[in-house]
């Protein structure tokens, strides 16, 4: 239903943040700015009445003039992680002198108890944001299915994919469940003023169980084997990986070994009012299109700070 908020979704050109503005207009919200470093690349949204600008959170200059008139506003963690606090910081302090009423922000799940080298980044802009005075919701999205993608790698291939996560268990849960969580979140922000959520999948599942799933939707085995943690580095770099990039893989898989990333809970049926797409249907019929992270993307900013 149509109101009188104006919404503004930040890396709208990003996986995510397309999901999110497509969203809001699914949704009904008739005022949409979509922001990007690099705004021609949202041409298809402007054709569509969608308001285009540029915010780049390393151009402070950029950021006010992006997020004039905006009323409810969603900062897109970015994708260069180890040198993005900074860049939310300016774009939290940008979205409350805008006069932003309710900002929402994609974090990561227990950020603040995490070990993951994903973390820190994402507890200094919670803070940020929670003494910002604005209202706030915040969406500590679990891990996308997406990102099994790069965990399986050749695994339909080889029949086997490796990893030294143990026994513990991931809720993942497909990017669009994350974009819709948050574009339902936005359309109701009243429901969520000043809240933290857990956005978690309907199922939490170690990587043997995936490889059950995977062998099941293939028809064909495929097994999961538990590297030790020199074995796994030194995996990835036989496979051409640079080594500090190795390490932070390493990183993020031994934060799964507390199981922080196990809860499950209904988050998404409530910010969607549908159900989650399970990891089998993912596999089934979402796995073809998927878009996995640019996770050496963001490896690239990992080394350069570890250099
Ligand atoms: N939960 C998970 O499993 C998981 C996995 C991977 C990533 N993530 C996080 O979720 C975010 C969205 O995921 P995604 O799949 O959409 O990633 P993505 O496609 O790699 O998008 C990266 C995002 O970062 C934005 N960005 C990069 N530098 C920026 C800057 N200087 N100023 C403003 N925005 C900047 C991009 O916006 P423009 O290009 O439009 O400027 C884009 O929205 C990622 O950036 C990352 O923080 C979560």
């Amino acid at each position: 239903m149509p109101d009188n908020n104006t919404y503004l979704v930040t890396g709208a050109s990003g996986a995510l943040g397309r999901l999110v503005v497509e969203g809001l207009l699914r949704g009904g919200a008739t005022r949409v700015i979509a922001t990007s470093r690099n705004p021609a690349s949202l041409a298809d949204l402007a054709a569509r009445g969608v308001v285009t600008r540029e915010a780049d959170f390393n151009r402070p200059e950029t950021l006010e003039p992006a997020f004039a008139g905006a009323t409810h506003l969603l900062i897109i963690s970015t994708h260069e992680v180890g040198s993005r606090a900074d860049g939310h910081l300016r774009a939290v302090a940008a979205a409350k002198a805008a006069g932003v009423r309710h900002l929402f922000y994609t974090s990561h799940a227990a950020c603040d108890t995490s070990t993951s080298p994903v973390a820190p980044e994402h507890v200094v802009t919670e803070r940020a944001i929670l003494s910002s005075g604005m209202t706030y919701t915040i969406l500590r999205n679990f891990l996308y299915a997406e990102n099994l993608l790069m965990v399986l790698g050749n695994a339909l291939e080889e029949g086997r994919f490796y990893g030294t996560a143990g026994e513990s268990r991931v809720s993942w849960l497909t990017r669009r469940d994350c974009a819709d969580a948050a574009s339902g979140a936005m359309l109701h922000a009243d429901a969520h003023a000043n809240r933290v959520y857990d956005v978690t999948g309907p199922r939490a599942y170690t990587y043997a169980e995936v490889a059950a799933l995977l062998s099941q939707v293939e028809g064909r085995p495929i097994v999961y084997e538990d590297l030790s943690e020199d074995g796994y580095v030194d995996l990835l770099v036989g496979r051409g990986l640079p080594r500090p990039a190795a390490e932070v893989l390493l990183g993020l898989e031994l934060s799964l070994r507390s199981g922080e990333m196990e809860p499950v809970n209904d988050m998404v049926r409530t910010l969607t009012g549908r159900e989650p797409e399970t990891l089998e249907s993912f596999f089934r019929h979402g796995r073809g299109a998927a878009v996995a992270p640019e996770s050496l993307d963001f490896l690239q900013h990992e080394m350069h700070d570890r250099a």
